[in-house]
């Protein structure tokens, strides 16, 4: 397989498309009695408890969502408190419900049919209360397993091609995908699912990292089955989707890199029988870099031209003045947030809300598939339907002059109805914020990595755009979508687009008890 040829990423977008007919005519019943395991769990390794009390970082929720660390400068190195307290912001379990089968552990970020399928691991040098090794984390016991001893920062390191921020980080945190943790119910959509969840943790680990002051950006550019040998995958079940390096350290020399074995560990099995479904390891395979210089070549692609052209009237958004932002620190905003089950359709929000959601989600993320500052793969549209100031109608929003443009004028709520699956959500929101990309451009520039890459960036600008609902004390909630059918809804303007995200905006109908 060959990351260059794109009718991989084609054949499996269009073949997991969602659409009107295709819910009807692929009904999925669940089996409840075969539901798998929301735990990865190494019977064998003893557990390395992390400490539970941890120092409040005090920073505001927005800065930071929207200010990341510089890693320009001097010497900053996590200890076991930080890593403790992004692990646990990003992956662990922050409340308990019961349910149909049996009880959820709900997570800190929002994550498709709460199930969970992405997994964290740290590779690190020796830090303060920890030593070198690579590590798996359990929220379950919010606690780290060793996998293999030693400084393997090198092997790391070269399987990106020396990429800068991971060669010179003291650690680096690597995420995951379970194909049938996640596809048990959403069968082979769950590789686009592998990049909004991603995305949506991400969220909380890059602002919790900037809050504990430490440089971290996305790395998506490296030798897949060298990094899934480093953690002993099953790559028939897991595999790496990205690399997120943490703090610098000044020492100029890595460490050698060395030949790693296999470890076989055994690890308690998910279900009785799982299901594979061949798409997904194929766009897995064909999306995979085999070389460091293929990862090299990958990493100097060209930039992507930005080309809509100005559509109708514009409307200047307003981020909520400083002295009027909400305080609450980014811990107590991701503990209360969870995903709105239910909107207030007779209330609205103000403008400078969703200009303080949009304003501070989308300054751009750092990220090695983004060539430059405050470059991004997708496009932002809206339905907005209660916003004080705004028309009701469909609109763009056009990054670099902060407005929106208005493309169609009217009460949208039915079409939003549809669009997002036919669930109320949608339709009783206060707005819909849609993604959409032009992937042809993308993959075109990216290869089939490209795929990756617009999926993870949309999930990770959505979770962003959850916390910054919550910490406006407002509600969120992803959604799923007719893919053609929102293309067409923004079209002519989206023409040529492909649906990639969905947040839906609003007042939640209870009053929020968290
Ligand atoms: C990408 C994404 C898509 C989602 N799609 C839907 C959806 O279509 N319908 C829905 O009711 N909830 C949806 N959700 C919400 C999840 O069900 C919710 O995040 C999960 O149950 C965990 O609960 P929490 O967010 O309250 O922690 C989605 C969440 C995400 C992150």
């Amino acid at each position: 397989m060959n990351n260059r040829d794109i009718q991989a990423a084609w054949k499996y977008h269009d073949g997991t498309k969602h659409s009107y007919w295709s819910i009807r005519n692929r009904p999925n019943f669940l089996d409840w009695a075969n539901r798998p395991l929301s735990f990865k769990i190494y019977p064998t390794i003893e557990p390395l408890p992390l400490p539970r009390d941890l120092p409040q970082t005090g920073v505001a929720a927005l800065s930071a969502i929207s200010e990341p660390v510089s890693s320009v400068g001097g010497e900053s190195v996590p200890n076991l408190q930080d890593l403790a307290r992004i692990l646990h912001f990003s992956a662990g379990i922050t409340k308990r419900r019961a349910s149909q089968g049996g009880e959820v552990y709900f997570r800190a970020a929002a994550c498709t049919g709460a199930l969970y399928e992405i997994e964290l691991y740290v590779v690190t040098g020796d830090l303060k209360g920890l030593d070198a090794g690579i590590y798996h984390f359990n929220p379950a016991d919010l606690s780290l397993r060793l996998l293999r001893e030693g400084d393997l920062r090198g092997n790391l390191a070269r399987a990106t091609a020396l990429q800068p921020a991971v060669a010179h980080a003291p650690a680096t945190i690597l995420c995951t995908g379970t194909y049938w943790r996640n596809a048990w119910k959403y069968q082979a959509r769950t590789y686009r699912h592998f990049g909004w969840d991603n995305g949506t943790l991400l969220a909380n680990l890059l602002s919790v990292s900037a809050a504990s002051r430490l440089p971290a950006e996305i790395v998506l550019g490296f030798v897949d089955a060298e990094v899934n040998r480093l953690l002993d995958l099953d790559t028939r079940r897991e595999v790496s989707l990205c690399l997120v390096p943490h703090g610098r350290t000044s020492a100029s020399s890595l460490p050698a890199s060395i030949e790693v074995p296999a470890l076989g560990l055994e690890t308690i099995p998910l279900s009785e029988r799982q299901v594979e479904y061949p798409a997904m390891l194929e766009m897995h395979d064909a999306s995979s870099l085999e070389s460091e210089e293929e990862v090299l070549h990958w990493r100097r692609k060209q930039p992507i031209p930005s080309a809509s052209a100005p559509a109708g009237e514009a409307v200047r958004l307003q981020r909520l003045p400083k002295e009027e932002q909400p305080k609450d620190t980014i811990e107590q905003v991701i503990l209360r947030r969870g995903s709105s089950r239910t909107f207030d359709q007779t209330e609205s929000t103000k403008l400078s809300q969703l200009s303080t959601i949009l304003d501070c989600s989308t300054p751009g993320l750092l990220a090695d598939f983004l060539d430059s500052p405050g470059a991004q793969l997708n496009d932002v549209y809206l339905i907005v339907h209660a916003v004080q100031g705004l028309k009701p109608g469909a609109y763009f929003f056009r990054r670099e002059r902060n407005t929106l443009e208005l493309l169609k004028e009217g009460d949208f709520r039915a079409q939003a109805y549809h669009l997002g699956l036919e669930q109320r959500l949608s339709a009783d929101a206060c707005a819909d914020i849609f993604f959409l990309a032009d992937l042809n451009c993308i993959l075109e520039r990216y290869g089939n990595r490209g795929y990756r890459a617009v999926q993870l960036e949309a999930g990770t600008i959505g979770g962003k755009m959850y916390l910054t609902a919550y910490a406006q004390r407002l509600g969120a909630t992803g959604l799923t979508f007719f893919d053609d059918d929102v293309t067409n809804f923004f079209s002519p303007h989206a023409e040529g687009k492909s649906a990639i995200f969905l947040v839906a905006i609003g007042k939640p109908l209870k009053r929020m008890q968290r």
